[in-house]
């Protein structure tokens, strides 16, 4: 008889955004009137730019025609994407990337739920709490997180890493052995960065311990803050310890789209085998490439003009956060992130759980936000806000809160 993955079995409940869309859909169908403002999940709102609309027409046409058709594409990435992230991504930051480095894919979340494929499952895993709670999950569907805890709201076999207000959202290393650690900066759900000493003190720590720094980089446009490290390769040492994960989600408008990329540096080995062989050998055997149209659609935001158009939209996100963040704390809320970042992360008030608060904030200012309790137990007595919304909404949600 077949047997399924058992680990499967452990994981409690249903991922985090799924919950919320299922509570938020159950309030809505109760609530027809209500008019809901999403602040929830960080899904974006504007549209794609049209040099991007443009260049995936373009591509769309290219694909009409007998001479510019293209099937299977190359599993890594086009060139004329990868050159143009090495050269704009990297280069024009003074770090050499080379093109075979970096790895085009449907999307971030997908490789960082991915990249554990070519890891031992009796590596120790360390994550931020609160989380993205794609790390943890995937770690556990594959059998590195032990068994789940649900009285501490903890997997057994990870290491857990308070990022809270206290230590000024950079993790401490831990006092066990973590082989596998995963950092994000600018950081989800929390909206704060690492700064180039602390992201130098992991790098040291890594090499130091043969670990392995999963980088998620998704927000690295949000940066407004001269010094603010943009790329984790940006630190010296870190090719022989770290993997990059960027995305054009959030950079772009690509949630639907779909499109990101993987940096796997060459000098990165472990037990005598390159990460970036295996990574390649990975995605040559499970993956057929990011789809042409979209990755034209993407080479087009390092175009003068992309390049322009896609910064106006990030502006928009931005003026959403800073109105999020300066309404809250005008209304007496004590609030983190924003300023680098897209996402806002505030203090509930005093003796309300994040889950409370986040029924709260829905039923009395029908607006939707996440609990900070879903990204981990330090998340508890937090919830995030997201800036990706219209900004009509943006500043009648922050005015209805202020109402409360
Ligand atoms: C989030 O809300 O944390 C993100 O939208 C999740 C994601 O990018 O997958």
């Amino acid at each position: 008889m077949a047997r399924v993955n058992e680990n499967y079995a452990k994981l409690p409940g249903s991922y985090l955004f799924a919950e919320i869309a299922r509570r938020t859909s159950a309030y809505a169908e109760a609530h027809p009137e209500a008019k809901l403002i999403k602040m929830g999940i960080g899904d974006v709102t504007r549209p794609l730019v049209p040099a991007v609309v443009e260049a995936m027409h373009a591509a769309v046409d290219d694909l009409a025609t007998s001479e510019r058709f293209h099937g299977y594409g190359p599993e890594q990435g086009y060139d004329f994407l990868r050159e143009a992230i090495a050269q704009h991504d990297f280069r024009a930051r003074g770090v050499e990337i080379a093109v075979d480095e970096i790895f085009v894919s449907d999307g971030a979340k997908s490789d960082c739920g991915n990249i554990g494929d070519i890891l031992a499952l009796d590596n120790v895993v360390a994550v931020c709490d609160p989380v993205y709670p794609v790390y943890v999950d995937s770690n556990a569907m594959s059998g590195r997180a032990g068994d789940y805890d649900a009285e501490n709201e903890r997997w057994t076999d990870i290491v857990y890493m308070p990022t809270t207000a206290e230590n000024g959202f950079c993790p401490e290393f831990p006092a066990e052995k973590a082989d596998v650690i995963y950092l994000c900066s600018p950081n989800n759900p929390t909206g704060t960065v690492l700064n180039r000493e602390q992201l130098s003190a992991w790098v040291d720590y890594a090499n130091e311990n043969g670990s392995i720094i999963m980088f998620d980089a998704a927000y690295e446009r949000f940066i407004v803050e001269e010094g603010v490290p943009h790329s984790i390769f940006e630190i010296p040492g870190a090719r022989t310890c770290a993997i990059e994960f960027r995305s054009f989600s959030k950079t772009a408008g690509f949630t639907g789209a779909r499109c990101g990329y993987t940096v796997v540096p060459k000098e990165l080995e472990r037990d005598g085998q390159s990460l970036n062989a295996m990574w390649n050998r990975r995605q040559t055997t499970k993956f057929n490439g990011a789809s042409y149209v979209i990755q034209r659609g993407a080479a087009a935001i390092y175009t003068p003009e992309g390049a322009r158009q896609i910064e106006e939209t990030l502006e928009y996100y931005r003026n959403n956060a800073r109105v999020i963040k300066e309404g809250l704390e005008a209304a007496g809320f004590e609030v983190y992130g924003a300023v680098n970042s897209p996402y806002v992360w505030c203090k509930t008030p005093e003796g309300v759980g994040s889950w409370e608060f986040f029924t709260k904030l829905l039923e009395e200012a029908n607006v939707i936000t996440t609990p900070g309790a879903g990204f981990g137990p330090h998340g508890e007595g937090y919830v995030r806000l997201t800036a990706f919304g219209d900004a009509d909404a943006t500043v009648e949600a922050v005015e209805r809160i202020r109402a409360m």
